[in-house]
């Protein structure tokens, strides 16, 4: 609960990318309004950090409307920000929407929309926001299955005809030394040609909510969304992505031919622990023989790092996200000295001086991608078989239930490599 929190430790739970305050802009909205409606829906940790920024990031934003599964999740979040942002939230109680309709609510009340519910609602909750014309910011990953992953795709499309922007929450992309390193990568030959990335994203485990009586099934699998494939896509997806989308970026975001992978439930092998996998290796390959291998863990009492390297033809990048390291070492060495900054403020200031400038900014097709690319690996993991590209977006694999309602809970299936068919 965030309601009663002193402001700093407000501002400590919420981070997720809480830093320095930015320098606020005063230009006019393009759309003619100097207060920008604001609605969040999904109103838990990342939900309640992205408005915050969201404030920070444009002296006309407004908290105007939020949306959340759980009143208890909703009420938690708007007092945190109340407390904070007294001046700059109003949302009362005809514009607190709760249920599995409350994004259309949402939607309809306001100029922006932020989502950052369980990846599952993704893809339908940003058709009907750009359908209905709004800017928006959305948290990765954008799907869970292909059928997601294309829905996002015609979105994106769509909202790069209206000119809307659409932002997205692949944070490192706005981390002033990532960017300083792989522009370098990409435009001014640091390393070369790159030959071989790797990555890692080894961590701890994740939360997990106790059951509560009066839950239906449903709801105490959307109260742990995390440890259902179905929702969160496994880990891989709703994690270890950050590195799958570096991956693709020293790449030049090119996609890759296909995937090899493997992975299982080691130590979180309890029914509680839904379906989802605690470790995963992937080894994705490129047209050029190019590969790029990812390893990442969810177990307890590990070693954890979050590295990426990537080996050139004449130089090897060595990135530590979490420390920000950034450095090359080989033909022409360099180290990275520039200012750090907050990626998650970063990411919102450059939206909203994108909707105020008129100059929509659309992360559209990298974030489906980059999503496509996660969901690769895990269908490679989940089947043992070597799936291409191809394949997977061909995939008819539909995890998304047709319709939402409290009550029976989803079929719980775990995947067992090599009898898990491919669809
Ligand atoms: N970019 C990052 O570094 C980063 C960090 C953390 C989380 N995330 C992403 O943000 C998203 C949310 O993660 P979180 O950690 O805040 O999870 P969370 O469980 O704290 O919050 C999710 C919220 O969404 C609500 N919700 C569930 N279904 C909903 C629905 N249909 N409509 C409205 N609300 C609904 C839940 O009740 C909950 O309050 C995930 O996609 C996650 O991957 C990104």
């Amino acid at each position: 609960m965030t309601r009663n929190l002193p402001r700093r430790e407000f501002l400590k739970t919420t981070a997720a990318g809480v830093a320095a305050l930015p320098i606020l802009r005063a230009t006019a909205y393009a759309g003619g309004k100097d207060t920008l409606r604001v609605g969040l829906v999904g109103c838990g940790g990342r939900g309640t950090g992205a408005a915050f920024q969201a404030i920070q990031a444009d002296p006309g934003v407004v908290l105007w409307s939020m949306g959340d599964l759980f009143a208890d999740r909703l009420e938690s979040s708007l007092g945190g920000l109340n407390e904070n942002f007294a001046e700059r939230v109003d949302v009362p109680a005809v514009r607190q929407h709760v249920g599995f309709d409350a994004y259309k609510q949402v939607i309809a009340e306001v100029d922006v929309v932020l989502f950052a519910t369980p990846p599952v609602f993704r893809p339908m909750h940003l058709a009907e926001a750009v359908e209905a014309g709004r800017h928006v910011f959305c948290e990765k990953p954008v799907a869970v299955d292909t059928p997601g992953v294309h829905s996002v795709l015609k979105t994106a499309k769509l909202a790069k005809e209206k000119g809307l922007s659409l932002a997205s929450g692949f944070c490192w992309r706005a981390a002033y030394g990532h960017r300083g390193l792989y522009d370098r990568i990409l435009n001014g030959n640091a390393i070369g040609d790159v030959r071989h990335v790797y990555a890692t994203y080894l961590a701890g485990g994740v939360w997990y909510k106790d059951r509560k009586e009066e839950w239906t099934d449903l709801e105490y699998q959307l109260r742990n969304w995390y440890y259902y494939s179905n929702f969160s896509g496994d880990h891989i997806v709703e994690q270890a992505i950050h590195s799958v989308d570096k991956i693709l970026w020293a790449k030049g975001d090119e996609m890759p031919v296909s995937a090899t992978a493997m992975g299982g439930r080691q130590v979180r092998t309890a029914e509680k622990y839904g379906n989802i996998y605690d470790h995963f290796g992937v080894v994705y390959e490129w047209a050029d023989g190019t590969q790029g291998h990812l390893l990442t863990r969810q177990q307890n009492g590990c070693h954890s790092e979050n590295l990426d390297r990537i080996v050139g033809s004449d130089g090897i990048a060595h990135i530590d996200g979490w420390a920000n390291r950034f450095v090359v070492e080989g033909a022409r060495p360099w180290k990275y000295e520039g200012a750090n900054n907050d990626m998650y403020q970063t990411e919102h200031d450059e939206l909203f001086a994108s909707i105020r400038a008129g100059a929509a900014m659309n992360q559209g097709v990298s974030m489906a991608q980059s999503t496509m690319a996660a969901i690769l690996g895990r269908m490679s993991a989940y089947t043992g078989k070597r799936i291409t590209w191809e394949q997977a977006m061909a995939s008819k694999e539909n995890l998304t239930p047709q319709s939402w309602e409290f009550g029976t809970g989803i079929e719980v299936v775990q995947a067992t490599p090599g009898k898990t068919k491919f669809v």
